[in-house]
C-alpha cells in the first residue's frame, strides 16, 4: 500500500429529496468517468442508490453533479480507498486503462486489484462487482476470444489475468463481469448472460447494457465468486 501526497477532495452531496427505496445500497463506484461506469452511476441513481464516485478527474461526472457525492484522490494508493470505501455497501468497478495502453499501465488492472481488495478487507466492504474482458474466456470457440486476445492484445490479457486472480485469492464477495467488445450504443436491456462462458456468437455489448447488468446483479447472492460472460 502507497501513501499518496493528495488529499481526498469531496466535491458535492446529493441531494435528491426522494425518499429511499428499501434496498437502496451505498455504492462506491470506481472508473466512474469512463464510458461503462457513466452509465453505472446513471442506472444506480435511477434506482435510488447512493452513488459516490471514487476518480482522479471528476469533470466528467459534472451532469450528475447534485445526485451523487465525488471523492477525488489517487484510486492507487491503498489508504484514500480505504477511507473512501469505510461505511459503504459495495463497491462496482468499471476501472481500466485508457486506450491505446501505455508501457506505464501494462500491470494497472493488477495492481489496482491488490490495493482495492486490501482496502476492501480493511474497510469490512465485502461485495464488489468488476468488469473485466471476455478475452480471458479460455472455452470459447464462437468466438475464439482467448486466441484472439492471445493475438492482439496480450497485455490487456496478462493484466487481466492477473487482476481476477487477484480477487479470487480474495475472500471477498466478487462478481466478475466478462463482455467482449463494447459500444457506445444506447440501452436495450435485451442482452445474454452466461455463467463460466461467453454466449455463442457474443461480439459486441454496449456499455449501457452491461452497466444495467453489473448493477442488476449486485444483490444477487448467487452470483456471488463467479464469472459471467454477457453479449448482445
Ligand atoms: N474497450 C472494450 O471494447 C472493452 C471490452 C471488454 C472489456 N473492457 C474493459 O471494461 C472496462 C471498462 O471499459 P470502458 O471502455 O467502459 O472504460 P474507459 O472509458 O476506458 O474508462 C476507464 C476508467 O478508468 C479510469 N482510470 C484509468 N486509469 C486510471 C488511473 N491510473 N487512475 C485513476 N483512474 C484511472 C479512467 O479515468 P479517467 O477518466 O481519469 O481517465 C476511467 O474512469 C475496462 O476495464 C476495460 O478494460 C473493455
Amino acid at each position: 500500500m502507497g501513501s499518496s501526497q493528495y488529499a481526498i477532495t469531496t466535491t458535492e452531496v446529493k441531494s435528491s429529496g426522494l425518499s429511499k427505496p428499501r434496498n437502496a445500497l451505498k455504492l462506491v463506484v470506481l472508473g466512474a468517468t469512463g464510458g461503462t461506469c457513466l452509465e453505472i452511476v446513471r442506472h444506480a441513481i435511477e434506482r435510488g442508490h447512493s452513488v459516490t464516485p471514487f476518480v482522479r478527474s471528476p469533470d466528467r461526472l459534472s451532469r450528475f453533479h447534485d445526485r451523487i457525492s465525488v471523492k477525488q484522490s489517487d484510486l492507487l494508493d491503498g489508504a484514500q480507498l480505504e477511507q473512501v470505501l469505510k461505511g459503504q455497501d459495495v463497491v462496482v468497478s468499471g476501472f481500466g486503462p485508457r486506450v491505446p495502453v501505455s508501457n506505464a499501465d501494462a500491470h494497472l488492472l493488477e495492481q489496482f486489484a491488490i490495493e482495492l481488495t486490501s482496502a476492501m478487507s480493511r474497510a469490512r466492504v465485502r461485495r464488489v462487482v468488476v468488469e473485466s474482458v471476455a478475452f480471458l474466456f479460455k472455452n470459447s470457440v464462437l468466438p475464439p476470444a482467448y486466441l484472439l486476445g492471445r493475438l492482439f492484445f496480450p497485455s490487456v490479457v496478462a493484466d487481466a489475468s492477473a487482476m481476477e486472480q487477484v480477487f479470487t485469492a480474495s475472500d471477498l464477495d466478487w462478481t466478475m463481469v466478462r463482455p467482449p467488445e463494447l459500444t457506445d450504443n444506447p440501452y436495450t436491456g435485451k442482452y445474454r448472460v452466461r455463467e463460466g462462458h461467453l454466449p455463442r456468437f457474443g461480439l459486441k455489448i454496449s456499455r449501457a447494457d452491461v452497466a444495467d447488468f453489473m448493477i442488476k446483479v449486485i444483490d444477487d447472492r448467487s452470483s456471488i465468486r463467479k464469472v459471467k460472460g454477457i453479449s448482445n
